[in-house]
């Protein structure tokens, strides 16, 4: 029987709780299909290491996690006891040395969870976020740091390799789907790194003419999101409004606990990961109230990856059952706990 090896790393807040539901709908899931078994490895970095260590994660992390198949992330981040930049460093290290540049993020409405807007339009779509490049890299400084002359510069890093890889990966998600792609630029004010987008995208055009392309501003389409996001399929856009982007497409689906996330590397040369869209929110932590379904749904994403379409889908079927029966947790209107959600999901699968 085929074996998949997962490592785990549950991370701070809602994190551990989310990614605990995830591997309990896998295991449902693995035993109900019969014909391939996932093992797992727990790596508790994150705040708890830090105060065991002195760091989020032990300086040799990639080295650890390079031989899995495949990463599962609960989230990080614990902004009350130690900056973001710090705790979250490993997960950009990991997108970045292990080249997972193509982050989906599909977002959609369920039947049965209440949404925000007032079209109620079904909305399905899918976020494409450049993730290996852009405005994240790791490139800057500080001068006359601490006094009235301080000066911080930060330099995004846009290569036409790294655009037009994602542009393909985008197109080509695209031809599986409505055939709608939405590039998000600022090529109007910025005008070396976006202009290089534009161009790269006029130069694929032509290889993909069966899809119809829309190109955006970031600031129009946070508007055209809200005011018409039925119309649209696949969105490409650099890490930065890759990121903020798909936030956006979580609060106008119902929640942000609802998205899943997949960190590819597409030429499969490493283990890509797979995370909620989410962050550890530290506002609802310890009360097991987190909405499961994004972390979920991640899992689902995971093991189409490894080669189980049946079992993902079968996954996706009973999250949208369990939703459409109106089990659901109190960001999406209701009164069920994480675990009681979990259950019931798992109940559907059997
Ligand atoms: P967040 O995504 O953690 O929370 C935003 C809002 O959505 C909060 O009100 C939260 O309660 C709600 N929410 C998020 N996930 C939910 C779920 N599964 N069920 C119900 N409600 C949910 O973003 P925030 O508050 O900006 O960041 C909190 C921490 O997470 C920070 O340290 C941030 O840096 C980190 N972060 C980590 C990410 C990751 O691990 N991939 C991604 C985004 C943020
Ligand atoms: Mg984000």
């Amino acid at each position: 029987m085929k074996t998949h090896r997962i490592a785990l790393y549950p991370g701070d807040g809602i994190g551990p709780d989310v990614l605990d539901a995830a591997v309990t709908v896998l295991r449902a899931a693995s035993t109900k299909a019969g014909t391939f078994r996932v093992e797992y490895e727990r790596f508790d970095w994150g705040m708890i290491h830090f105060d065991a260590h002195g760091q989020v994660a032990p300086d040799d992390f990639l080295a650890t996690l390079r031989p899995f198949d495949a990463i599962f992330l609960g989230a990080v981040g614990w902004p009350a006891r130690l900056p973001d930049h710090i705790t979250l460093a490993p997960l950009i290290r990991l997108r970045q040395a292990f080249d997972l540049y193509a982050c989906t993020r599909p977002a959609r409405t369920f039947p049965g969870v209440p949404g925000p807007l007032r079209s109620g339009a079904p909305i399905d779509l899918v976020v494409v976020r450049e993730n290996s490049e852009g405005e994240y890299v790791d490139n800057g400084g500080v001068l006359a740091v601490d006094t009235p002359n301080e000066v911080a510069l930060q330099t995004a890093v846009h290569t036409r390799r790294g655009v037009e890889r994602i542009l393909r990966f985008a197109f080509d998600l695209a031809r599986t789907r409505r055939r709608r792609l939405a590039m998000i630029t600022k090529s109007n004010a910025q005008r070396y790194a976006y202009v290089l987008w534009d161009r790269v995208l006029a130069e694929l055009g032509p290889q993909f003419a069966d899809v119809s392309v829309e190109k955006l501003h970031i600031d129009a389409a946070t508007l055209e999101l809200v005011r018409r996001p039925e119309t649209f399929d696949v969105i490409v856009g650099s890490n930065l409004f890759g990121d903020i982007l798909s936030d956006l497409t979580g609060g106008i689906t119902g929640s942000l606990g609802l998205n899943p996330s997949a960190n590819l590397n597409p030429e499969r040369r490493f283990p890509s990961l797979f995370e909620p869209v989410h962050g550890s929110a530290p506002d609802i932590a310890g009360k097991g109230i987190a909405n499961p379904t994004g972390a979920i749904l991640s899992a689902a994403m995971m093991i189409e990856w490894l080669g189980e379409a049946d079992a993902a889908l079968a996954i996706r079927n009973a999250v949208e059952r369990t939703l459409a029966g109106r089990h659901l947790t109190p960001d999406i209107g209701g009164t069920l706990l994480t675990t009681e959600i979990t259950a019931a999901v798992v109940q559907q699968l059997e």
